[in-house]
């Protein structure tokens, strides 16, 4: 099971105080010497974190393979077209969320969806679609000509109790099995934490898992007392 690693927080955190620190490219190839599988950006329409430059510099820099997380809006295709990432993935955008909340409805925007498919491969650009893991937003993603699908799994990282939990982890493992019998590469992410990942990571058919809060947050925890450790001795 691969592990693509999401940085946007790193950004967030850059954004708070609008300097230059810390930096998301940087943070980019310490998850790459640790192990990761890949790079996860989310330019957003809005820039709230990752910024043209993060994107820019990322798309050099980067070893393993970078996926950008995008919105169908023109002006991020553009971007995209020129980037040129190893891999887009499309998910749906609102201004006012602080997250991405739900899957793209491929279903019922399929020929718009399309589209934007077709402009991104043509460019070489995988493209995976973010989706809830429901039967027809699969065979709409096929439809679509996607070759990647990922699968939402905050359902089941919301789950508040056992029961509901088992229910979200069957849904996810019968959209994994439905995907990879479409012949659709199948990933899948959101909310995903130190405590509820074992679960997705022992699914069958899903190839990668895309994490960023949980990480970054514990990132800070854990590096806090070299931080200050740090700091003391340089006051020192
Ligand atoms: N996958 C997609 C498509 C996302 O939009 C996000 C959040 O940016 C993630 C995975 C990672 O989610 P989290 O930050 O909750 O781990």
């Amino acid at each position: 099971m691969k592990l693509g690693v999401n940085i946007d927080h790193v950004a967030t955190l850059r954004q708070a105080r609008k300097t230059i620190e810390p930096d998301p490219v940087w943070a980019a190839a310490i998850c790459e010497l640790a192990g990761c599988d890949s790079i996860v950006v989310h330019l957003r329409e809005d820039r709230r974190h990752i910024a043209d430059r993060d994107v820019e510099i990322l798309r050099k820099t980067v070893r393993t393979r970078f996926n950008l997380e995008m919105s169908v809006n023109r002006e991020i295709v553009d971007i995209a077209k020129t980037i040129r990432p190893d891999q887009a993935t499309l998910v749906p955008e609102k201004r006012s969320e602080l997250t991405t909340e739900g899957g793209l409805e491929v279903k019922s925007n399929l020929n718009s969806i399309s589209r934007v498919v077709e402009i991104l491969k043509k460019k070489g650009i995988a493209v995976s679609l973010f989706i809830d893991p429901e039967k027809d937003q699969i065979e709409a993603s096929k439809k679509a000509g996607a070759g990647i699908i990922e699968l939402h799994t905050g359902n089941y990282a919301e789950a508040r109790d056992d029961k509901t939990a088992k229910a979200e982890l069957q849904r996810l493992k019968d959209a994994a099995a439905y995907g990879t019998e479409l012949g659709l590469m199948v990933n899948a992410g959101h909310g995903l934490t130190y405590q509820n990942v074992s679960e997705v990571a022992r699914l069958k058919g899903i190839e990668e898992l895309n994490i960023g809060h949980s990480i970054i947050s514990r990132a800070v925890i854990v590096g806090l007392d070299r931080a200050v450790r740090e700091m003391k001795e340089l006051i020192r």
